[in-house]
């Protein structure tokens, strides 16, 4: 299942990827179904008969589809924005499930978080407790409260998605984070329920995650001797996956090696993954439009580009690139870029590739399904991708292509 050649041809499941093109066009992103349920599934398994909240992270991948599933299945939300809360309800979601978390929550997202009944609002500064005590107040709400901890400790990865070293703008000091809690807690409009962290993305190894885990154990008991006691503990998201040849450590080890440094603590454990749950469950579909070949460099140009897929532009980020025809032995290869047909010289979205490929060829960029459509634009016009979820032998449309009306439909000359 997932993504695989049966008789030469790439699928999605069941269903060949070259009918999706014709069905739906290119450029296309599609999911699978199975995908998303298996490795939801991984981390059910590792928390059985635990006290405990799979929390996807909706940042990686917000169509509502791809949250109905996970809804379904009975995940919570780790949300940024009163954006994903909308996206989270109108997928059906739990509002008593989800977490708000963000370093610039609006007084209107908070708001919005209180009224809908958040599980709790990871607070990530002092200014924020101020303000979700006067929002609450206002309200005549009680609101449920963790701080998000920074621990001061190096994931081990790429330093735009490192997010738990003292440099960074996320979470409060780890030397504050008693003292905010005290304060919090002598506040009437608000209610301390836990405890969180997250020290990064893209996490290989578990000894990092194990050595936030620790520190956040022995903060939960400091806050415990103070009289401070907590329904959960949330360790965060940041299992990675493998792009090209890494082998990140199964997510049992991440748990296991987590809950072996929380011992005897009653709290929920919250995790919140969302690349591990989506990434390897969506590929981006795209057609060769011209081959250009030059004196130094050939290039494949194809009809996706940096605003579909930004990661290789943002972060010298690994796709594979797959032929949705499997190549035949003995046909001629050349060493491309693959590149999209924005007015930028980073709108690349694989290099050096060895490929066999002609225009009008199909090529699947492969693990595209975190942090792909939900990090796209419209740059150069260009409207967004379809999306679309396969189960089994069965495609559906979850998101129609953009049309280049909808491009300005809010845009307004004035006239003077
Ligand atoms: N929890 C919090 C508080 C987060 O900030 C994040 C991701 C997650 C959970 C989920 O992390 P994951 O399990 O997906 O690694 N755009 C980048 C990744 C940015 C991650 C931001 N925070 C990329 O394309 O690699």
């Amino acid at each position: 299942m997932d993504f695989a050649y049966r008789n030469g041809a790439l699928c999605a499941d069941l269903v060949p990827l070259a009918d999706i093109a014709r069905r739906f066009g290119t450029p296309c992103y599609v999911y699978s179904r199975t995908a998303i349920e298996r490795n939801y599934g991984e981390f059910s398994r590792a928390l059985a008969g635990r006290n405990a909240l799979v929390a996807y992270s909706v940042k990686a991948n917000s169509n509502l589809a791809v949250l109905a599933v996970l809804a379904l299945l009975g995940a919570g939300f780790d949300i940024v924005s009163g954006g994903e809360l909308s996206r989270v309800l109108a997928a059906g979601g739990d509002a008593r499930k989800i977490l708000f978390s963000g370093v610039g929550k609006t007084e209107d997202e908070i708001a919005g978080a209180l009224r809908a009944g958040v599980l709790c609002l990871n607070l990530e500064s002092a200014d924020e407790l101020q303000r979700v005590a006067t929002v609450a107040g206002r309200l005549g709400k009680r609101a449920p409260i963790a701080f998000r901890v920074n621990p001061d400790v190096d994931a081990k990865t790429h330093p735009y998605i490192s997010t738990g070293l003292k440099q960074s703008k996320f979470g409060v000091p780890y030397a504050e984070a008693e003292r905010l809690y005290r304060d919090a807690s002598s506040i009437e409009q608000v209610k301390v329920v836990g405890i969180g962290c997250h020290i990064g993305s893209l996490m290989s190894s578990p000894g990092p995650f194990i050595d936030a885990a620790a520190r956040i154990h022995a903060l939960a008991e400091r806050l415990q001797r103070a009289g401070i006691n907590l329904s959960h503990i949330d360790l965060g998201g940041g299992f990675g996956v493998r792009y090209r040849d890494e082998t990140p450590a199964p997510i049992a080890e991440f748990i296991d090696g987590a809950l072996g440094v929380l011992p005897g603590r009653k709290e929920m454990l919250i995790l919140d993954p969302g690349r591990s749950i989506v990434g390897n469950a969506g590929i981006l579909l795209t057609r060769v439009e011209y081959v250009k070949r030059t004196d130094a460099k050939n290039f494949l140009v194809v009809d996706a580009a940096m605003n579909d897929l930004l990661r290789p532009a943002l972060y010298g980020a690994w796709h594979e690139v797959r032929p949705v025809r499997e190549a035949e032995s003995g046909a001629a290869t050349a060493v491309y870029d693959v590149v999209g047909p924005v007015c930028e010289s980073a709108d690349f979205l694989a290099r050096d590739r060895t490929l066999a490929a002609h225009p009008g060829d199909l090529l699947a960029v492969m693990s595209a399904g975190a942090y792909a459509m939900s990090m796209s634009s419209n740059y150069n016009s260009r409207p967004r991708a379809a999306e679309v979820m396969v189960s089994g032998a069965d495609a559906r449309l979850v998101r129609r292509r953009e049309s280049t009306e909808e491009l300005y439909a809010a845009e307004e000359v004035p006239t003077w």
